[in-house]
């Protein structure tokens, strides 16, 4: 493995970081510290309990019963979201008081309701209940079970591991605790990490680490520590799942223990108060639920964000970036966005262009836009020091850097040289910078922004792991080690605020690199500085599966490997792979021959457009299943395991993503396989369609062997489903607006399929107003009808659907009519007797009217 790792970083022959860090272990850290026993052990002072009044939450101490330890504050409250909430605090506060990351809870957790529990008082424990759920605090040793429907899901200090440091002189304020979940035979989440769905098991192993770097080539299959940081893990087995939610900023480890039917964890945080959130399942879309009422949901993201993103490290002139896209037409490739990294700027001074090879950014967003393609401009957090650039000017004067331990602005190196840091924890220096994106060129509402290198990543810091020093210091003077996993989250609130002043407002995107709990309120991500090989192509299935159940569904890997070469066939199986995930982007880094499509053969050419003509057929599904994940939080992208939990065969299927409920894809993703292994579950009367073999019908009875060549994507429709599609081919998904759809009615045992179609603008916050269309397609009894889901929303300008395939459709139909505001009209259909698949074309039917079609299987009386 580290061979492995000394190879991969050395493709990084044209970026110079200066001397290559050397990545912390536990025993480098407070984590060699935590990991042995604690100190002091706590009793929960069962006489100072008590509700308070205005909140509902119940307050009390915990004293320490040996060693030297402080007093520390316990509450406990019951969120009417049917979540708890344990937080522990020093009684007496240092300065500035330990930190909290409650902006990464939705309204910063002020919104939330805790419930009035009721409260049983014995005299070693306390039982605090509020519907069906309960928990009991025992006294001696401090222990917390928490019960469902009288069901004993999941301790809170099982083992009196509990460790609350408070020596600030020493830095040794370090918080530590363990829980156990029962019934449960996987653990999943606490991303971001390059290794599998289902966590291993860490205690002869390095823990799982959260401390946000900037790992280029990062090890595969490992618990090292990477670009982002979420606290959220779940325990899942086939009876029941929970979830626990550690909310700390601060450097954190994690470990797990997979027991025969329970996982424990260790939580282990460098700084910081205690605030755990247990989430009580009983099902692991249930915990996923929960931990986005806590953080919150993606808002919808604009129409052209799901389609194909060009960009490379960098275009070096505007006329290439035109040309890009200009032989994407000639090719016929769709493509909706192009993308600049950091040298269309002047000296890598962001919110500025290169005089001579940017010279006239109007026309190059107006180049773009006129065929309806947008930009996405890099701009990173580091700031130029340059006397002359207005950005450090006013920085220096306004005192928005963050500082070092001596006070003075902090100065480290990356891509401008040497650069200050604006520290985003501040919010008068969040409200200048969101400004930043209202001037110029940038207030553009086709200019869309990737934050990158948020880390923050400072260069030849080696000893800071090519990050900030921990005790620089930031807004009201906490520590860099306090807040450093937060960061990178904190610009992108910045970038959003701002966006959003433009004067055409649009829904924003924005990508980033860093990211931590709540991040998908403002931002997607993606998997970082991957390689050109098949691991980095494999492992990006359960990296976005996992940031997925943590509430980030907008995320991809660089197609085809941001460093190294990809051969023919990565490079092939990796645009084919890569439409299945939610963010679909090639890139690639500066010194690697350039990559788009169309520079390859005709027969690789043509199967990278059959890959993005697949993607632009499926965006009215992805756009309704991020409609429905902003309004539920179900996620968009799932683990087979999250629809099917009683099938252990399915606890460790990662290289398969199902697409909401009714689409599974297993693309292939090894080099030179004749035969590509599928895990199709649901049982024996659940029927699996792939659309790749025109339809043939598979057994959701566990693994298949299928039979591949270089143009196999697996890719199944469930039978009983609905799946609405746009097919006829166009440019870019604009041009596909008015195009109709068809919808692919997968019919089972029952002649029984539903689906459900979203619809608006595909770009402004209209939808916010019900300017929508949201409805339920269900086929049954030989009958398509479509139902409104939501009253009083209407989007008259919704394409018609013009086209149905059914699969599976009943005997001998003889007859089809089509019931639209009072007026029956006969279609035309056309059997397809080889794969059972009976085609209704060329008709209109309008979303918005309601509207009926009636099959007749036997010569009819009316
Ligand atoms: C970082 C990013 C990469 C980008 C490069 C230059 O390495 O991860 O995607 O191309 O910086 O901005």
């Amino acid at each position: 493995m580290k061979l492995k790792l000394v190879l991969l970083i050395t493709f990084f022959v044209g970026v110079s970081y200066g001397n290559d860090p050397r990545w912390n272990d536990c025993k480098d850290t407070f984590c060699n510290r935590l990991r042995g026993s604690p100190k002091v052990s706590y009793s929960v002072d069962l006489a100072s309990l008590k509700i308070e009044e205005q909140t509902n939450k119940l307050v009390g101490s915990l004293n320490p019963k040996s060693g030297n330890g402080a007093k520390l504050a316990l509450t406990v409250s019951l969120l009417e979201e049917e979540i708890f909430h344990i937080s522990i605090d020093q009684e007496e506060h240092s300065t500035p008081p330990r930190y909290r990351a409650h902006d990464a809870l939705v309204e910063n957790g002020e919104a939330f309701n805790t419930a009035k529990p009721s409260i049983s008082k014995s005299h070693a424990t306390v039982d605090v209940s509020y519907k069906n759920l309960k928990v009991t605090i025992y006294e001696y040793p401090m222990k917390f079970e928490f019960y469902n429907n009288n069901r004993l899901f999941s301790v809170v200090n099982p083992n009196n591991r509990f460790v609350f440091e408070t020596d600030n002189q020493n830095n040794e304020v370090a918080i530590g605790l363990d829980v156990s979940f029962k019934d449960a035979q996987r653990a999943y989440g606490l991303p971001e990490h390059a290794d599998h769905l289902a966590l291993r098991d860490t205690v002869k192993e390095e823990p799982y680490r959260h401390f946000n770097l900037d790992y280029g080539g990062y090890e595969i299959e490992s618990t090292q520590a990477l670009y982002g940081s979420i606290g959220v893990l779940y325990a899942h087995g086939n009876e029941y799942s929970s979830g626990a939610f550690w909310l700390n900023a601060a450097q954190s480890w994690f470990d797990i223990t997979n027991g025969p039917n329970q996982i424990d964890a260790y939580f282990m945080s460098e700084s910081g108060v205690l605030d755990l959130f247990i989430l009580p399942g009983p099902t692991l879309p249930h915990a996923a639920k929960q931990y986005t009422k806590l953080t919150g949901t993606a808002p919808l993201p604009q129409y052209f964000t799901l389609g194909y993103h060009q960009s490379r490290y960098s275009y070096m002139t505007q006329d290439e970036v035109v040309e890009v896209v200009t032989k994407f037409d000639e090719n016929s490739l769709p493509i909706d966005v192009m993308w600049l990294d950091i040298d269309y700027t002047e000296e890598k001074k962001y919110f500025t262009w290169d005089p001579e090879r940017f010279s006239d950014p109007e026309k190059l967003i107006s180049d773009l836009t006129k065929t309806n393609r947008k930009l996405v401009a890099i701009i990173d957090p580091h700031i130029k020091v340059d006397d002359t650039y207005f950005l450090h000017q006013t920085a220096t004067k306004e005192h928005y850097y963050i500082r070092n331990s001596t006070g003075a602005d902090f100065q480290g190196e990356c891509w401008p040289g040497l650069s200050s840091y604006l520290d985003f924890l501040n919010p008068k220096v969040r409200e200048y910078y969101s400004q930043l994106y209202l001037d110029h060129h940038f207030q553009n509402k086709d200019v869309h922004v990737w934050n990158d290198m948020n880390e923050p990543a400072v260069f030849k810091q080696p000893n800071d792991e090519h990050t900030m020093p921990l005790d620089a210091i930031h807004y009201l003077g906490y520590k860099h080690r306090d807040v450093h996993n937060i960061y990178g989250f904190y610009q992108t609130i910045g970038t959003r605020t701002g966006m959003l002043q433009r004067k055409d407002k649009v829904r924003p995107f924005i990508l980033t690199r860093s990211h931590f709990a709540g991040i998908q309120r403002y931002a997607a991500i993606w998997t970082g500085d991957n390689s050109a090989t098949w691991d980095y192509l494999k492992i990006s299935f359960p990296m976005c599966l996992t940031e997925a159940l943590a509430g980030v569904s907008f995320c991809g890997a660089d197609v085809a490997g941001f460093s190294g070469i990809p051969d023919d066939e990565l490079y092939q199986r990796w645009y084919q792979a890569g439409a299945w995930l939610p963010f679909y982007r090639g890139h690639s880094a500066i010194d690697v021959p350039r990559r788009e499509p169309y520079l390859y053969g005709e027969d690789i050419k043509q199967r990278v457009l059959v890959a993005l003509r697949q993607r632009y057929a499926h965006l009215p599904v992805w756009y309704t299943l991020f409609f429905e994940h902003e309004q539920t939080g179900e996620p968009v992208i799932r683990p087979i395991t999250y629809h099917y939990p009683k099938e252990s065969d399915a606890f460790d299927i990662e290289n398969e993503v199902l697409l909401g409920s009714n689409i599974l894809a297993a693309p292939v993703l090894e080099r030179g396989v004749l035969q590509n292994r599928v895990y199709l579950p649901g049982g024996n009367e659940e029927i699996w369609y792939n659309i790749d073999e025109n339809f043939k019908p598979y057994r959701g009875n566990g693994s298949h062997l299928l039979t591949v060549n270089m143009d196999s994507v697996p890719v199944f429709y469930k039978s009983g489903s609905i799946i609405p599609r746009k097919d006829t081919p166009r440019a870019v998904s604009a041009d596909t607006h008015q195009d109709p759809y068809t919808l692919y009615i997968v019919l089972n045992a029952e002649g029984r399929a539903e689906g459900k179609l979203y619809v608006d603008d595909g770009e402004s916050f209209s939808y916010q107003q019900k300017k929508f269309n949201y409805v339920n397609l269900v086929f049954e009894k030989d009958t398509l009808t479509v139902l409104n889901l939501v009253d009083g929303t209407s989007y008259p300008d919704a394409a018609p659907i013009k086209n149905l395939v059914i699969v599976n459709p009943p005997l001998a139909v003889t007859r089809v009519q089509k019931t639209e505001e009072s007026s029956t009209i006969e279609l035309n259909s056309v059997y397809s007797e080889n794969n059972n698949v009976l085609f209704v074309n060329n008709f209109t039917a309008k979303l918005q009217n309601g509207f009926k079609i009636k099959l007749t299987t036997t010569p009819s009386s009316a």
